[in-house]
């Protein structure tokens, strides 16, 4: 397919790799030539030629942090916590995540990948051609597979591929209270199992005084080192347990939320090159105060990403523009770095160096916007503006 007179943003070279009067050809489900139209190669003939008059094109957006299959809601929480109640408080008195575990259980494998497709369409409407899929809330072996299940099948459903993520380490379910060291033991087993069904393509941990302890982070990441599965941590959302620095230590993807992270957890990101992923709607929605480390981030020369972190509790969010916009209105980032955040650096997030710019060799991941700029993706907010989603070549209907 060829792609004619579009403003291309390819964000190739660090920048808006900004392109007037653009074009971009593909075969199959790679991008054979992005560039100038005037320096379109001779004679290539496409069976299919859109002419775009000057229509904004950047990379299919990459949401690398969700937790979009449980049952249930908490809006009833979000009340109790208008009212005072605080997270944590929730959470120790046996509600938050354990609440979504209780219907996650409860909930049919149907049940499950209706309501997950059902936040997935509003994913791809917006732009989302890659999206990430935690387990976490059935932390049964059987339960947590059926999440995983039920993330594979959404990929399999829609035009957007899904990487799975292992997230047994997420809370301490009700029958091992007291025993949180063998539940990890348990967490660890069903890793094994769960990667040898294919299921899981990296393992993610909650390191926080209401989850997993540092020595119980590091039992996971050992596992997940024996299984070869790269790993990511909730990492200094809502205290510093130096979860940043031992998630480093173990070459991690990503370090998420990251809030409270400090100078060594920063230090040790960098050295290992794992990627800041910023949660905009957990901070907004849990009203915390505290900013995520941007300068020093950036100072450090430390990949930014920026992500949705759907889920019940902390972030019912589904439009990764607005978690962009927010990243740059609530914690500062500026709008090439939010859209490289939803882009580029998502994808390194997830490990994936084959999307997230427009060039030669890279997935034909890409959308068309009703818009001029790529600074009006993080601009506008609350708008539909995608006129074409191409996933893998493929345009979505
Ligand atoms: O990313 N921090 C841990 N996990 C989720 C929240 C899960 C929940 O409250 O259900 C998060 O914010
Ligand atoms: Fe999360």
């Amino acid at each position: 397919m060829l792609w004619r007179h579009a403003t291309l943003a390819t964000l190739a070279d660090g920048g808006w790799g900004l392109i007037e009067d653009g074009a971009l050809l593909t075969r199959g489900a790679t991008v054979l030539w992005a560039g100038s139209d005037a320096e379109l190669p001779a004679g290539c003939d496409a069976a299919k030629e859109h002419d775009l008059g000057g229509a904004l094109v950047t990379p299919g957006l990459v949401d690398c942090h969700t937790h979009l299959v449980y049952g249930g809601d908490r809006a009833a929480e979000f009340e109790q916590r208008l009212q005072g109640a605080s997270y944590e408080e929730i959470a120790r008195a046996g509600g938050g995540i354990l609440s979504t575990v209780h219907a996650t259980r409860a909930a049919s494998e149907d049940a499950l990948f209706e309501a997950a497709l059902a936040r997935a369409r509003c994913l791809l409407r917006e732009g989302v051609t890659t999206l990430e899929i935690k387990s976490g809330y059935g932390l049964t072996l059987a339960a947590e597979a059926r999440c995983l299940r039920v993330a594979r099948r959404i990929g399999e459903s829609l035009p957007i591929s899904v990487r799975t993520t292992y997230l047994g380490a997420h809370a301490l379910p009700p029958e091992y209270t007291g025993r949180a060291d063998e539940y990890i033991g348990a967490v660890c087993d069903w890793m094994h199992r769960l990667r040898d069904e294919g299921l899981i393509d990296a393992v993610d941990a909650f390191c926080e005084s209401i989850a997993f302890t540092p020595a119980q982070t590091r039992r996971v990441f050992d596992a997940a080192q024996v299984s070869g599965l790269p790993v990511k941590l909730h990492a200094e959302q809502l205290s510093d347990q130096g979860g940043a620095a031992l998630a480093a230590a173990y070459g991690a993807l990503s370090c998420d939320h990251l809030e409270y992270l400090g100078a060594d957890g920063i230090e040790a990101m960098r050295a290992a090159g794992t990627v800041a992923v910023l949660l905009p709607g957990a901070y907004y929605f849990l009203r915390e105060t505290r900013r995520p480390p941007v300068e020093a981030l950036r100072a450090a020369g430390i990949p930014i990403a920026v992500a949705t972190d759907h889920n019940p509790g902390s972030s019912p969010a589904l439009s990764l523009r607005l978690m962009a916009h927010m990243a740059c209105t609530l914690l500062g980032l500026n709008p090439l770095e939010a859209v490289r955040g939803i882009t580029v650096n998502a994808a390194r997030a997830l490990g994936l160096s084959d999307r997230g710019t427009l060039t030669r060799g890279q997935r034909a991941d890409f959308v068309v916007w009703k818009l001029g700029h790529p600074r009006e993706l993080v601009y506008w907010f609350g708008d539909h503006a995608t006129q074409h989603v191409v996933s893998a070549g493929q345009e979505l209907a």
